[in-house]
């Protein structure tokens, strides 16, 4: 658990977080201010917008503990607020809302395009509030209300602000936070998940439970012989798998490397160690590893179990794979089981393929996943891609009904 200090709707607040938790969470579950909606968790949807340092965040994909000495105004913290309160009568005399899950992250995201805009663009407006998904309203009325407020203002001889005053660059909520002395208590009070030391001599490699486990297999067109031995060749397996390579001296037991995966902004570096073992009575093997992300401060332990099996339709060889992990550290917030499966399985595919072409001498051809890093991003887009064929889904009935 981590201590922070930050000022919450004018309040002084001071609490542990751990590492992991956003600060919607920590505002609704830790000071019970349940204005902050929660709809993507995915920094998509915009439902969670509050203000962070006066600048409209989302509060989803922001950590409580990077949020150490900043000011988060939330949409309770707005009651008294003169243009929210204008905006709040817009969207009642516009029918601007109608379930009203969305309405406190416009409000904050529409407060900051009447400070900031100065005039009323239908086009501008739509564009400033794209960030902000409605899926009742078709947002003819929420542009209305906005557009509005802003007329009335200028009208009134209210002028808007350049920029709404901000004069920091930065992502917001960095121009107040100490964030080496957040980084310092993240290091001294950080009590969970601790990572072993990973000096390069001695990573230890030991057993463990997996708090996560699913099943992969594939196909390679080779004999299960040759499979068998071409995964006692670490490099030769490494160079197939995207994001892996090697460091420093590999015996067929043992070796050190990193893994590298990108999640949207968040670059990972997992440096850590595998062990190997292999029983070749059964064409089978067993692949334990850890690894630590410095900049995340994640840690993971991981166990791939492998047999080889004849493939009966296609000839060649089936490969099953059971795959187990656990995760701690700020990375675990996103790394979700259904997430982490997805990214397994994209991973899988492109070794597959790789394999199968390095198994018949030919270079590997890259992959969905680059072949740099692994990169989430394909899948959040998946993922995403669901959930918003179910957002217009779920729209479109809304309309017919
Ligand atoms: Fe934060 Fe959707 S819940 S953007
Ligand atoms: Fe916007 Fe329902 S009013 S989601």
């Amino acid at each position: 658990m981590t201590m922070i200090a930050l000022t919450v709707n004018t309040r002084d607040i001071s609490a542990d977080v751990e590492p992991r938790t956003h600060l919607a969470d920590f505002l609704r579950d830790k000071l019970n201010l349940t204005g902050t909606h929660l709809g993507c968790e995915h920094g998509v949807c915009g439902a969670c917008t509050l203000l962070l340092d006066d600048a409209p965040a989302r509060s989803c994909i922001t950590y409580a503990v990077a949020c150490h000495g900043a000011r988060v105004t939330t949409i309770e913290g707005l009651d008294d607020d003169e243009i929210t309160t204008e905006l709040r009568a817009a969207f009642a005399r516009e029918h601007a809302l109608q379930c009203g899950y969305c309405t406190p992250g416009m409000l904050v995201s529409a407060r900051d395009l009447v400070l900031r805009m100065p005039s009323a663009d239908e086009r501008d407006i739509r564009v400033g509030m794209s960030g902000n998904l409605c899926r009742c309203t078709g947002y003819v009325g929420i542009v209305r209300a906005i557009r509005s407020v802003i007329e009335a203002r200028r009208q009134r001889g209210v002028a808007s602000i350049v920029g709404a005053g901000r004069t920091l660059l930065g992502p917001v909520g960095s121009g107040h936070g100490n964030m080496s002395d957040s980084r310092a208590r993240v290091a001294a009070k950080t009590t969970v998940g601790q990572p072993p030391a990973t000096s390069d001599s001695a990573i230890s490699i030991e057993d463990f439970s997996p708090e996560h486990v699913f099943e992969q297999s594939f196909v390679v067109l080779h004999r299960p012989a040759d499979v068998f031995d071409f995964f006692g060749n670490i490099p030769a397996v490494a160079a197939c798998l995207p994001g892996a390579s090697l460091s420093g001296v590999s015996t067929p037991e043992r070796t050190e490397g990193t893994m590298q995966v990108r999640l949207g902004p968040i670059a990972a570096r997992f440096k850590g160690a595998i062990r190997v073992e292999r029983d070749p009575a059964i064409l089978s093997g067993r692949i334990v590893g850890v690894g630590t992300d410095q900049r995340s401060r994640s840690f993971t332990r991981s166990e791939i179990r492998y047999r080889l099996v004849p493939d009966e339709q296609g000839g060649g060889t089936r490969v099953l794979l059971s795959i187990g992990y656990s995760l701690r550290g700020m990375l675990a917030q996103f790394a979700r089981p259904g997430l982490v499966s997805n990214l397994t399985a994209a991973i899988t595919a492109d070794f597959a393929r790789n394999a199968d072409r390095a198994l018949s001498g030919l270079p590997s051809d890259g992959g969905a996943c680059d072949n740099a890093s692994l990169n989430f991003v394909a899948l959040l887009g998946n993922s995403m891609r669901h959930k918003l064929r179910r957002f217009f889904r779920g729209r479109r009935r809304g309309e017919n009904e």
